[in-house]
């Protein structure tokens, strides 16, 4: 990662977070977009700062599920890095329910955040990589996106999509030396898991092999082997990381 420029969208907290931090001690200059969490967003960007004098780590505003805010994202990002190598596309939200009680605000939230914001996200900054004829794209999905999980129909259809996105993308440009692949976690210590109440939890500890959830770390690391050289041959993918969790 060392010198590369990464983007990675949901960097405030959680998986985008782990992802930040890691990239940035790998070498990488790193913008991320925050939504609510710009306090957090800052913090983050400072101690990282602090702690690789040198590297650029720069927060900018960005919701995802709306497509002006995504370009001016998108815009300002390239103008904060020397160079443009990565986009990790990580912010997303859950809105658990039953279908039958779905609302449809709930349903579009799910969909703008997880699904809308590969479009919104990815095209403004599909092109400066196309030319490059370098790069890589990795896009968050999830073990629901892939088995399917009941209260999550939004969810499990957003990511299912993210899958889709990745696959097709990867063969449009795979020729141009840019790699595209998803990154399908399964349970996860983060401010979404943290919501589910214990019994719950417990129960879903019992369908993973270790019967613990992974941490942000574990996740940060695939992305960032997948953004580096050593996985140039990797596209068009879709890497479950979940501990063996059976569905
Ligand atoms: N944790 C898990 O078990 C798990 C499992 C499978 C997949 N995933 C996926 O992994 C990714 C990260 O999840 P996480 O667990 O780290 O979640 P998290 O801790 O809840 O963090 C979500 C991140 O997304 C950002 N975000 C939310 N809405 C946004 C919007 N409209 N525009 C821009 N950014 C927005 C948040 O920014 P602010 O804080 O600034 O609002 C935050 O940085 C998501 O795509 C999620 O679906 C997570």
């Amino acid at each position: 990662m060392a010198g590369r420029g990464c983007v990675v969208t949901g960097g405030s907290r959680g998986i985008g977070a782990a992802v930040v931090r890691l990239a940035l001690a790998q070498g990488a200059d790193v913008v991320f977009g925050y939504h609510s969490g710009e306090k957090q967003a800052r913090a983050l960007a400072d101690e990282l700062r602090t702690a690789h004098p040198g590297r650029r780590c720069t927060p900018l505003y960005a919701d995802v599920a709306d497509t002006a805010a995504a370009e001016r994202f998108a815009a300002s990002a390239l103008g904060h890095l020397d160079r443009f190598d990565v986009l990790v596309n990580n912010a997303g939200v859950t809105r658990d329910t039953l279908f039958a009680r779905m609302g449809p605000q709930q349903w579009h939230e799910v969909i703008g955040t997880n699904l809308d914001s590969m479009y919104t996200v990815t095209k403004p900054l599909l092109m400066p990589l196309v030319k490059q004829r370098s790069g890589a794209i990795i896009n968050i999905a999830s073990s629901s996106g892939m088995h399917g999980t009941p209260g999550q129909t939004a969810y499990s259809a957003a990511k299912a999509g993210v899958i889709g996105f990745t696959k097709a993308l990867s063969k449009e440009i795979g020729a141009r030396g840019v790699t595209v692949n998803a990154v399908a976690p399964g349970l996860i210590e983060t401010d979404m898991t943290a919501a589910i109440p214990e019994d719950k939890a417990e129960f879903l500890r019992s369908l993973i092999p270790g019967h613990a959830f992974g941490s942000p770390e574990d996740v940060a690391h695939l992305v960032c082997f997948l953004a580096c050289d050593r996985a140039r041959y990797i596209t068009g993918q879709a890497i479950e990381i979940s501990g063996g969790l059976v569905v």
